[in-house]
């Protein structure tokens, strides 16, 4: 069975203590019981974070880590570095990582493998640019994604992938896909899968919109029927909102 996912992607926001500020805030929230909860603080909160929700449900997770293991990569993070401080999940191919740091299908390819053979779960993130969408390309351009980075694992692998849609003109833009938007490509992207592995295989991956998601849009986007949930960049921010979107199903 899929599940319902709420994750926070703070991006680069909060420092320490604006962290602890949200954590001690957070902690005094009733969580949605049938709801997995996910915040990505920067690399140098991950630990804090994480000693800081033992007792919670929150999951602790990673924006971006190296293809390598180890080795001579002048401020990078490795997969074990970030198990080291309880992230077992990693975002992968953010938009922003593929538009400003070069993050191309071949360089993911291998992030989604070290991630795998390091046992954690990866949130692949596609998603286009207006462009495509205006040229009518947005499918094909998102198999694409898919298929550079992700089609080579094998079918048990799967157990550890989620997808994030996250249509780059909808991020930080105020303007969201429509749910009928997602929905389609949400479907999409799950019978893509069908066609590349296996039906039950796409029944079971969780497909996260992402997207100015906001409290006041979430409900309708997360009731799409291949919305699983979300990816939300500025409205995790604030516990208060985030929490909103977190009861939003
Ligand atoms: P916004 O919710 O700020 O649009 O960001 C979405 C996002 O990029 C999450 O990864």
């Amino acid at each position: 069975m899929r599940k319902k996912i709420v994750a926070g992607n703070w991006k680069m926001n909060n420092d320490l203590a604006e962290t602890e500020l949200f954590l001690e805030e957070l902690k005094k929230q009733v969580f949605p019981e049938n709801v997995v909860i996910m915040i990505a603080p920067a690399f140098t909160n991950l630990n804090h974070a994480f000693n800081s929700l033992r007792q919670h449900p929150a999951e602790v997770i990673a924006q971006n880590m190296h293809q390598s293991n180890e080795g001579a990569f002048t401020g990078e993070i490795s997969a074990k570095m970030l198990k080291s401080v309880g992230a077992n999940t990693v975002i992968l191919g953010h938009s922003e990582r593929r538009a400003y740091f070069n993050e191309d299908g071949a360089i993911l390819s291998e992030k989604v493998n070290t991630a795998l053979e390091n046992e954690m779960t990866a949130i692949f993130c596609v998603g286009e640019e207006l462009k495509d969408r205006k040229n009518g390309t947005h499918f094909q351009l998102i198999k694409t994604q898919l298929s550079e980075g992700l089609f080579h694992i094998s079918n048990d692998a799967w157990e550890n992938i989620i997808i994030a849609y996250e249509p780059v003109w909808a991020i930080g833009t105020g303007e969201t896909a429509s749910p009928e938007q997602a929905q389609e490509m949400h479907k999409f992207i799950r019978k893509t899968i069908a066609e590349n592995y296996s039906n039950k295989i796409a029944e079971n991956v969780s497909i996260l919109y992402g997207g100015s998601v906001k409290p006041d849009n979430a409900s309708e986007i997360f009731g799409q029927p291949d919305v699983d949930g979300g990816l939300i960049g500025g409205a995790s921010l604030q516990v208060e909102s985030f929490m909103k979107i977190a009861n939003s199903f």
